[in-house]
């Protein structure tokens, strides 16, 4: 009687031609979901081609399949006849290989038939008019289309935009985490630490001061997004080498060309692509939203709860003195909330270097709060919970501590506490989580583009 068997074997061959596996690259076998099939996992930062072979007896291979590796990743599921005994599988690196499969864009990377909508997006009608239309930091040169958004999209996920190629954008901006980060500090492209937390995407693209990071260090989104790929800890890169890398692939010289009419992969192009793709990253799908469009008549999409959070959060003094808006941003204003004296981060007194600026920090929108913690510059709240906690009763008195959380000078000027009851602090919670757009967080438009599996 014949065993029924099918063993699979996580062995990796090099070729006499290639004396080491390629940096970084590790392969794994595992059974397949299905029955007869067989799981085929490769991590390779260098993009290669390999081939996977099946044996029935570790003497004789054939030859499965050659593989190219999209952006550092591949699983692939091979099949075999259900009446098989014993089959091996290895996967191998030849450096001869190599060049004899190219990517496409059709191999390379999922896209559309037709391609996502990201230049007219349906807004709220109070969008188009003051105080949000003020917001938009959306620079007449740098209109978004959607070939321009659709190539910012490609290299937010793209891993080459680091040194290693271990690390892309959306690392540290996690869709599924209103893009931003879980981990307190991110983990750049050789291990380590970011010094302040992520910052979540949701509607940068309304932000009257135009500036961008906590301490507003850039002028323009179109700056701010060169900066993490020459950061020493979050990509590492040069931009002359990054343009040479990219220039080298022949669909980003197709998409270059789609955007911008002709072949040239510049720094500049970069630039404006991926600030297209961030500015596209709208949310205005929210419980908050629908409710919006009703007045907020709790019913059956508006509880009790979250209308009281909301009339908090707008009494005279409270948080709309702040985060403004249905962008909930600051406008006009950088503020400093208190968290601590002396202060640790400098905020944007570090950039300027004036007193009266240290240990004030942008706040972005709080649309999809509840999906981006921890929370501050710092990342020090685990919770929203925690956020309330703080602004109930642990503000910190500092020379700039901004006017909304101080008492008036009739009532001593100190810090404004107010002291929330326990039914208060959950309203307020609920109120903020009202603003989370679950459709944000899953639509396919903002996802990862390039193609892992065959
Ligand atoms: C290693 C983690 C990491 C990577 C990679 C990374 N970021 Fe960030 N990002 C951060 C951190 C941390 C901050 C806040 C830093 C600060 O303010 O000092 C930030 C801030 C931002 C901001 C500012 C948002 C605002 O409202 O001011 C934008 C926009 C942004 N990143 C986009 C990008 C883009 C685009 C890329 C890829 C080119 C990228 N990031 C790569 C961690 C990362
Ligand atoms: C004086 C202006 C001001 C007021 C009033 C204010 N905030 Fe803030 N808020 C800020 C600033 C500035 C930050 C960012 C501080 C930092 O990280 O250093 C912030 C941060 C936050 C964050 C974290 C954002 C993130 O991305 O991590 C939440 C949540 C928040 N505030 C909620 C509230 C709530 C709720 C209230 C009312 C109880 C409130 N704020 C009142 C200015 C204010």
């Amino acid at each position: 009687m014949k065993s029924r068997l099918h063993l699979l074997l996580a062995l990796s061959v090099v070729t006499a031609a290639q004396a080491q596996l390629p940096a970084g690259s590790s392969i794994s076998f595992a059974p397949g979901a299905a029955a007869n099939t067989s799981r085929v996992t490769i991590i390779d930062p260098g993009d290669h081609v390999w081939t996977l072979q099946s044996s029935p007896d570790l003497v004789n291979w054939t030859n499965v399949q050659n593989y190219k590796v999209h952006n550092g990743r591949l699983d692939c599921t091979t099949a075999h006849a259900p009446s098989t005994t014993n089959l091996f599988y290895r996967t191998s690196y030849s450096a001869a290989l190599q060049g004899s499969i190219t990517s496409t864009l059709a191999t390379a990377v999922n896209l559309p038939v037709s391609p996502y909508d990201y230049d007219n997006p349906t807004l709220p009608a109070n969008f188009a008019v003051p105080p949000i239309s003020n917001q938009s930091n959306m620079p007449a040169t740098n209109i978004t289309t959607d070939a321009g958004a659709k190539l910012g999209r490609i290299l937010f996920y793209d891993k080459r935009l680091s040194l290693n190629q271990t690390v892309s954008c959306s690392s540290c901006h996690q869709q599924a985490h209103g893009f931003s980060d879980p981990d307190r500090f991110s983990k750049g492209f050789e291990g380590g630490r970011t010094d302040r937390n992520s910052m979540g995407l949701s509607n940068a693209r309304w932000y009257q001061r135009q500036s961008f990071f906590w301490d507003e260090r850039s002028a323009t989104l179109e700056i701010q997004v060169l900066q993490p790929i020459q950061n020493a800890v979050e990509m590492g890169m040069t931009l002359p080498a990054l343009e040479a890398r990219l220039g080298a692939e022949p669909f980003y010289v197709d998409l270059f060309t789609q955007v911008f009419g002709t072949p040239g992969v510049t720094s500049d192009r970069i630039s404006k692509a991926l600030a297209q793709f961030v500015r596209s990253i709208i949310s205005v799908s929210s419980r908050f939203d629908a409710a919006r469009t009703t007045n907020f008549v709790v019913g059956t999409n508006w509880t009790q709860s979250e209308e009281r959070g909301r009339q908090l959060f707008n009494a005279p003094g409270n948080c709309s003195a702040c985060h403004r808006t249905d962008n909930f941003v600051p406008d006009v204003d950088i503020f400093n909330n208190g968290l601590e004296f002396p202060y640790v981060d400098l905020g944007k007194g570090g950039v300027t270097g004036q007193a009266g600026d240290n240990g004030k920090f942008k706040v972005g929108s709080l649309r999809n709060i509840e999906l981006t913690a921890p929370y501050m510059h710092d990342g020090r709240f685990a919770t929203l919970e925690q956020v309330v906690d703080f602004y109930s009763t642990q503000v910190v008195d500092n020379p700039n501590l901004s006017p909304p959380l101080r008492l008036p000078p009739q009532q001593g000027g100190g810090v404004r506490r107010p002291n929330f009851t326990a039914q208060q602090k959950a309203d307020l919670v609920n109120f903020m989580k009202s603003l989370t757009d679950t459709s944000l967080a899953t639509n396919p438009k903002y996802s990862d583009p390039f193609n892992y599996g065959y």
